[in-house]
């Protein structure tokens, strides 16, 4: 793969999980990265790390709210304002909610999953789209098998994720001709304190058993790695991906394609 050498790249939810595994990733690629999070702390802290292992790299911390437009155009303006330029965007920040049955969801949870979910992904590709129009970029939603798929419990989430499924698909056929090729990502089951609290959820007593009952189901019988979704997602920000747009990718270990028990 293309060195990220002299390319800016956005990073949304870097404090951890799937945000933080790719942040590191492209560190390791010599990216300049804007790394935004609502957690300060957390932030500060994935920064210290990141620049333990990788004193050269550029970064810029951003503490905003992905649900909040002005927040959005702020960390855009932030990106601009530190590296003149934006090559790549990974809107990635989300939040799952509660697990409840769809009639019983408690309403405000279900409000907060799309305010993020749905409405944080489309404000950044509202407000970093037309900063890529003159030069093109590339941009990597997060989905989830939620987003092709439907998921127990989980209406708001299936929900929002078929929309960042949608969005992806209008943005690749409203900008690729800008040389802009927007993809979404769909994970499975990916070891991240999401889904550690997930587990939590199922199995209070013992996370550890209901993850381990999950694994049975996949194809790999085991879960993800985020650093095997931060590799997909480089390839997606990178110069190699060409004439790759619109498309919903899953990183699921094909758990996906199953139907019935394994
Ligand atoms: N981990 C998985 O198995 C999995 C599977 C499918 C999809 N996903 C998706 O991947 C993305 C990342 O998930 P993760 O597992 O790394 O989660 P995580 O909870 O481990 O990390 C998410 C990060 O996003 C930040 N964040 C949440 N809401 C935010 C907001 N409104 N503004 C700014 N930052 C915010 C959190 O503070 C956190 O640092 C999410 O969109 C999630 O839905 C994850």
């Amino acid at each position: 793969m293309k060195s990220f050498k002299d390319k800016s790249i956005i990073i949304t939810g870097a404090a951890m999980g799937l945000g933080l595994a790719t942040a590191k990733y492209l560190a390791a690629k010599q990216a300049s990265l804007t790394l935004v999070d609502y957690n300060k702390e957390g932030l500060d802290t994935a920064i210290e790390e990141i620049k333990t292992d990788y004193p050269s790299v550029n970064i810029v911390a951003v503490a905003a709210d992905v649900s909040k437009e002005e927040n959005v155009k702020k960390y855009v303006a932030k990106a601009k304002e530190a590296f003149g330029k934006i090559d790549g965007f990974y809107n990635n920040a989300g939040i799952e909610g509660r697990q409840a049955d769809m009639v019983d969801y408690d309403l405000e949870v279900f409000k907060k999953v799309i305010d993020i979910n749905l409405m944080g992904v489309y404000y950044g590709l509202r407000y970093v789209l037309p900063e890529m129009v003159e030069h093109g970029g590339r941009i990597v939603n997060v989905a989830s098998v939620g987003g092709i798929r439907g998921v127990l419990n989980q209406t708001p989430y299936v929900a929002s994720k078929h929309a960042v499924a949608g969005m992806t698909k209008n943005a690749a056929l409203e900008y690729g001709k800008h040389n802009i090729f927007t993809n979404a990502i769909a994970p499975g089951a990916i070891l991240t304190p999401m889904v550690e609290e997930a587990f939590k959820q199922v199995n209070p007593e013992d996370p550890k058993a209901a993850e381990a009952e999950y694994s049975k189901r996949n194809p790999t019988r085991r879960l993800g790695k985020p650093e095997e979704v931060a590799s997909l997602v480089a390839y997606l920000l990178s110069d190699d991906c060409n004439y790759v747009n619109g498309q919903v990718i899953a990183i699921d270990g094909g758990e996906s394609n199953m139907y019935g028990n394994a």
